[in-house]
């Protein structure tokens, strides 16, 4: 069976990771979060000094610090999907706090740390089988990707879900806040020089604001075997 690329961009929190894992588990392909990737880098940032407490990013000391940064995933076969590390440390727990949040459209529009980011996500990506996502993967990091997704939920159902989900791990926050947070990071990420986040013209437009997540994963399962799954099949009757 022919292995494909899958490209899933959009805003925040309108669960393209969700979607990502589900995806990679069911197709058995490996799974990228390049969110994860530039939020690790603005953990360091944090705990290096390289932004102070009133978020003042030193940007020329973070790029003469990209050398000291290596990020790998691990799968964990308990928890079924890989895990984030930054110089051999497991930081799941630790890049999707809000303070990292609030600093991460800063860190992710310097160039330098783009282009190494990118970099090893076509390292990653190079031998197919792989659902990525992110904010530039279809227009950029894989713009031959075979299937493009690009994801969107209204903005208040966005809010709700992710301060429930930092709710769920003990970080309390008003809705209010977490919305503020989603419409600078979206405004941000949107409006940026370097790769800005832009929906490709041959991505599939996702809008999960009224359907769930097992409804969502059925459908674009159901697309991946009528496009690509389907044809093989037929060729062997
Ligand atoms: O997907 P996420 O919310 O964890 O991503 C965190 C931030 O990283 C997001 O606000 C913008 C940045 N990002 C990016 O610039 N390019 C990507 N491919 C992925 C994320």
């Amino acid at each position: 069976m022919q292995k494909i690329t899958i490209a899933i961009d959009g805003y925040s929190s309108c669960g393209k990771s969700t979607l990502a894992k589900a995806l990679a588990q069911r197709l058995n392909y490996s799974y990228v979060d390049t969110g994860a990737m530039y939020r690790s880098v603005t953990l360091y940032a944090i705990r290096n000094n390289i932004i102070d407490k009133d978020h003042n990013l030193d940007e020329a000391k973070l790029i003469a610090s990209l050398d000291n940064i290596e990020l790998n995933f691990i799968f964990d076969s308990h928890h079924k999907t890989s895990e984030t590390y930054l110089n051999g440390e497991n930081v799941e727990r630790f890049i999707r706090t809000m303070e990292v949040s609030n600093n991460v459209s800063k860190v992710s529009s310097i160039k330098q740390v783009r282009e190494k980011m990118i970099s090893l996500q076509r390292l990653m990506g190079k031998k197919k089988g792989v659902v990525m996502d992110g904010r530039d993967i279809g227009t950029n990091v894989f713009p031959k990707a075979e299937l493009k997704l690009f994801m969107t939920a209204d903005t208040d159902v966005r809010a709700q879900r992710r301060h429930d989900e930092l709710s769920s791990k003990g970080q309390y926050f008003t809705l209010e806040e977490v919305k503020h947070n989603l419409l600078e990071r979206d405004y941000a990420d949107s409006h940026r020089k370097e790769n800005p986040l832009t929906q490709a013209e041959d991505a599939i437009v996702l809008d999960n604001t009224d359907i769930s997540k097992e409804e969502q994963l059925e459908f674009v399962l159901k697309l991946i075997e009528d496009t690509y799954l389907a044809p093989e099949k037929h060729k062997h009757l």
